[in-house]
């Protein structure tokens, strides 16, 4: 079976990444891009055959994952549709694009709507699915399979698909900001800063595998650390008086609201 890509910038080369890391043979996976430039570079970095035909690529594939911008969606599902091949499951991962607004240039397509994140590449992603009413059972077990190798998969109710979003998909960004302010936190009290980061990454991954491991809610991990009158408890008191709930909240709320305008 052959996977096609239409569009392999950050997401769709950390799913080729992924792919390939959980097995995929080269030769089973090719790409279209917009530039030529892009093309040459892909096939230096990753090693599988990238051109800039889409329709040779929707052709081509059994499997259609389109992973371009959503402004680029309408130009290349028209480009798609002229081409007059029959159905085949189509992944799209457009912020905003619903199967239905898929399926309005692609009529009676399987079309699968996921929201992967970047960390696919290393097998430690997380990637949300929602599922076109025609989706054979069948497709619907592979691409679970598919996704499961590159990390986790959620099936979540379209209602809260963009909140979803807001917290997987771009969760990754408000992660990497929450580590580089226990870093400098840690620079501000004397830390040299080359050791500050990776202790702030080595504390951020193992508390996430503490949280996966013992099953408990986290806030029942933060009291076990924090014993009363120790340093940690000072800590927690500190930020239970901050806003620093109410401000991740804030966060989740504005980008799930910027997802849902996308989508109108
Ligand atoms: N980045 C993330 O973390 C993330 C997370 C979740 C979902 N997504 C979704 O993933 C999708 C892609 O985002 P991205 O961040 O990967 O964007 P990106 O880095 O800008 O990559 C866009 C890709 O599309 C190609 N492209 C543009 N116009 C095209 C056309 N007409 N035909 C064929 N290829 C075309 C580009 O090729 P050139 O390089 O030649 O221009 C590039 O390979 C978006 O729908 C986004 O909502 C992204």
């Amino acid at each position: 079976m052959k996977i096609g890509f239409i569009g392999a910038g950050e997401m769709g080369s950390a799913i080729i990444r992924g792919l390939l890391k959980s097995g995929w043979k080269k030769e089973d996976i090719v790409a279209s891009v917009h530039t030529q430039a892009s093309a040459q570079r892909l096939t230096n970095t990753l090693g599988i055959k990238v051109c800039t035909d889409n329709k040779q690529i929707a052709a081509e594939a059994d499997r259609l994952f389109v992973a371009v911008k959503p402004a680029q969606m309408p130009s290349v599902l028209q480009e798609i549709a002229a081409t007059g091949i029959s159905p085949k499951p189509l992944v799209s991962m457009a912020l905003g694009w619903r199967v239905e607004k898929i399926q309005s240039f692609l009529p009676d397509w399987p079309v699968i709507r996921i929201m992967p994140n970047t960390p696919l590449a290393l097998g430690e992603g997380v990637t949300l699915l929602h599922f076109a009413v025609q989706t054979p059972l069948a497709v619907r077990e592979e691409m679970k399979n598919l996704f499961e190798k590159m990390g986790k998969t959620f099936e979540i109710p379209l209602q809260v698909f963009d909140a979803a979003t807001a917290l997987s998909g771009s969760g990754p960004a408000f992660v990497y900001a929450f580590i580089d302010a226990l870093a400098q936190a840690g620079v501000r009290q004397g830390i040299d800063e080359r050791q500050a980061v990776p202790l702030a990454v080595q504390t951020v991954i193992g508390a996430a595998k503490m949280v996966e491991r013992e099953g408990v809610p986290p806030a029942v991990l933060a009291q076990k650390v924090a014993t009363p009158g120790g340093c940690t408890a000072a800590g927690m008191d500190e930020l239970k008086k901050s806003d620093f709930t109410e401000v991740i909240a804030h966060i989740i709320a504005a980008t799930t609201r910027k997802a849902e305008q996308v989508g109108k």
